[in-house]
């Protein structure tokens, strides 16, 4: 098996696991906030478009004859899901800055799977890959956004380094 396809499949096998525990944590970040939030109805938008990633991710592994790893789904799984409920204690400021961090790691991800796409000359793969950074790169405009102004910002971003 040539490098760039073991490696494509290793960061789809991420992915996959990995927007299974973003889609959960957004599930619980927008059912913690107060009814009638400004946020809510971006973070509901952000939750739907991760499961379709994750439908996507899966679409292509079985293309390139893999599969989800099953123990990394289930760790991600439960931390998608601890996540989710943190929010509820965790006040407004630090899930909306903790998905913006990451959401800037995803859309680095889609592009390196995008590139090694190109290499094996899959085309439409390379679109779909780039379509989802371009996606993610979204996400992350709409948390950067969100906590813009917030007086935990400038303190946090000198430990955490975003935004
Ligand atoms: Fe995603
Ligand atoms: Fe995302």
């Amino acid at each position: 098996m040539s490098n760039a396809r073991q490696n494509l499949i290793r960061i789809l096998q991420n992915a996959h696991a990995g927007e299974l525990a973003a889609a959960f944590a957004y599930r619980g970040h927008w059912k913690s906030l107060k009814s009638g939030a400004a946020e809510c109805e971006g973070i509901k938008k952000i939750e739907r478009e991760e499961w379709e990633h994750r439908e996507n991710v899966a679409r292509w592994l079985v293309k390139l004859d893999a599969q989800p790893r099953p123990l990394r789904e289930k760790m991600f799984w439960t931390i998608g899901k601890t996540i989710g409920l943190a929010c509820y204690v965790s006040g407004w400021f630090f899930p909306m800055y903790f998905a913006g961090r990451l959401e800037s790691k995803n859309v680095q991800e889609y592009v390196d799977a995008a590139e090694y796409a190109k290499e094996l000359e899959m085309k439409e793969c390379f679109d779909e890959m780039m379509e989802m950074s371009r996606v993610e790169g979204e996400h992350e405009i709409f948390f950067s956004q969100t906590v813009a102004t917030h007086r935990l910002l400038p303190l946090t971003r000198r430990f955490f380094h975003w935004s």
